[in-house]
């Protein structure tokens, strides 16, 4: 395992409102209309975009770059060689396939041809029918469908793991969606983390894990959604999701063909059972510190024993728990969550076009990562919020923030998951980090 650093890695802040032209035109067969994408040539923001489409389409050394679920470690998916250099800076097991993602549906339907296949557009559509409504609502967002890969597929095989079946997606993130665009391929993008270790939320966790093992971060602030992309399969009947993340079980029930949506995966580790996304059997998400995370309403004894007698701790708080201090002695309590009013949020609106409106009104919706940090030597508090959707968006900051300050132990107040939102996706991630850690 080679983890010496090897070229030198740049951090390029780029703002998705100033790269020129962006608008959406309509087309005749596609409902999302067509992204179009001008640079402004006098641009910084574009040229850095430029270069950093150019090094995807020449370059082995993959290319970091922010999506709405996570940072993407991304590489030309149709060469061996540029794929090979994500597992490798990575230092990802080769048999968990990667997810391709797309910039519009054209780009999808090509994907789908078999590789000498002459497209006349006459040809019955490639994307099977299960799959539209889910398209119609979520795309561009933070949902992955599974596809057959066509005989003679021009997607390189380490994509796929040789599966038969390969992971596509349409990120809700202009700068996604332009370097996509600009480098005229589709992208191989697991997140961009190094394996094991948490996703990350912001262009400095990528650094942190990446630093010297890649050449570019495009830099685009923190993700809006904050977990990875729910991954489903609508190929088997009924369907199921392989994944939880960023579209909840409840939204997909609602759409027609998928009333019926199964849960295929597992949260904790039975032994066993083979997960059918399989990058769901991997330690993942773990900070050095012990996790222990406390279902909710689960006795918190544990938590008040591990204040007492550990040396310096943090507090992922969450929804109900508070923090009394006497004298000496920290102790934490239970309180009833926050009313539910408080933690309403407007479902995303479809389409490209409310991707560029949300973009305007991003000074307003900026996300806010609800840290208060108070520290006497030995605590760290962290407080995310109620709102599930700012706790999503918060997690893995938190986890990496604890890490780095050396903590022994983080205490994690766990939120209930049959919420209709993120709240599963951000279980599955804290049970993944915590399951690992208490049973090593
Ligand atoms: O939000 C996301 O999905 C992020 C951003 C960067 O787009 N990407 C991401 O990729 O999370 P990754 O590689 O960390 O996770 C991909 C997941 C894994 O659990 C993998 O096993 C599953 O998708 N997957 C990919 N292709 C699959 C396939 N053909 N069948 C079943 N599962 C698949
Ligand atoms: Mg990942």
């Amino acid at each position: 395992m080679d983890l010496e650093p090897t070229v030198k890695t740049a951090v390029w802040p780029v703002d998705a409102t100033k790269l020129g032209k962006v608008a959406v035109v309509p087309h005749d067969n596609d409902h999302l209309g067509e992204l179009v994408i001008e640079l402004d040539s006098h641009s910084v923001d574009a040229q850095r975009i430029q270069k950093a489409a150019d090094q995807l389409r020449h370059s082995d050394i993959p290319v970091a770059f922010p999506t709405e679920t996570v940072y993407g470690l991304g590489a030309d998916a149709t060469r061996s060689e540029a794929v090979k250099g994500i597992y490798k800076a990575k230092q990802r097991p080769a048999d968990n396939p990667l997810i391709v993602h797309i910039a519009s549906l054209g780009q999808l339907r090509r994907l789908l041809q078999p590789f000498h296949a002459n497209g006349n557009g006459a040809a019955a559509d490639q994307i099977p029918a299960i799959y539209e409504p889910l398209i119609r609502r979520f795309w561009p967002g933070p949902l992955t469908i599974i596809l057959p890969t066509p005989q003679d597929s021009t997607l390189a095989h380490e994509v796929t793991a040789d599966l038969g079946t390969f992971g596509a997606r349409m990120p809700r993130n202009v700068l996604a969606l332009a370097l996509i665009k600009l480098s005229d391929k589709p992208i191989a993008a697991p997140s961009a983390n190094a394996s094991t270790k948490p996703s990350p939320t912001a262009a400095e966790h990528v650094l942190y894990d990446l630093d010297g093992r890649i050449e570019t971060i495009i830099d685009g602030g923190p993700c809006t959604v904050g977990v990875e992309s729910t991954v489903v399969d609508g190929l088997s009947d009924p369907p199921s999701i392989l994944r939880p993340g960023g579209i909840s079980l409840e939204q997909l029930r609602e759409c027609p063909g998928w009333e019926r949506t199964e849960v295929g995966y597992k949260d904790s580790s039975e032994k066993g059972t083979k997960p059918k996304a399989p990058g769901m059997k991997y330690r993942h998400y773990a900070p050095k510190a012990t996790v222990m995370l406390f279902e909710r309403g689960q006795k918190l004894d544990k938590a008040n024993e591990v204040l007492r007698t550990s040396s310096k701790i943090g507090l992922v708080r969450t929804k109900g728990w508070q923090v009394k201090k006497h004298r000496d002695s920290v102790q934490i309590t239970q309180e009833d969550p926050k009313a539910p009013q408080s933690t309403h949020e407007a479902e995303m609106q479809p389409g490209y076009k409310g991707m560029l409106a949300e973009l305007q009104n991003q000074a307003s919706n900026a996300p806010q990562t609800t840290y208060s940090l108070s520290n006497d030597g030995t605590l760290i508090d962290i407080q995310l919020g109620p709102r599930t959707s700012d706790i999503a968006r918060g997690i893995f900051s938190a986890l990496r923030d604890l890490d780095r300050q050396d903590v022994e132990t983080i205490l994690v107040e766990g939120v209930s998951d049959d919420e209709e939102d993120v709240a599963a996706a951000v279980m599955n991630r804290l049970r993944k980090a915590a399951e690992v850690k208490i049973d090593a």
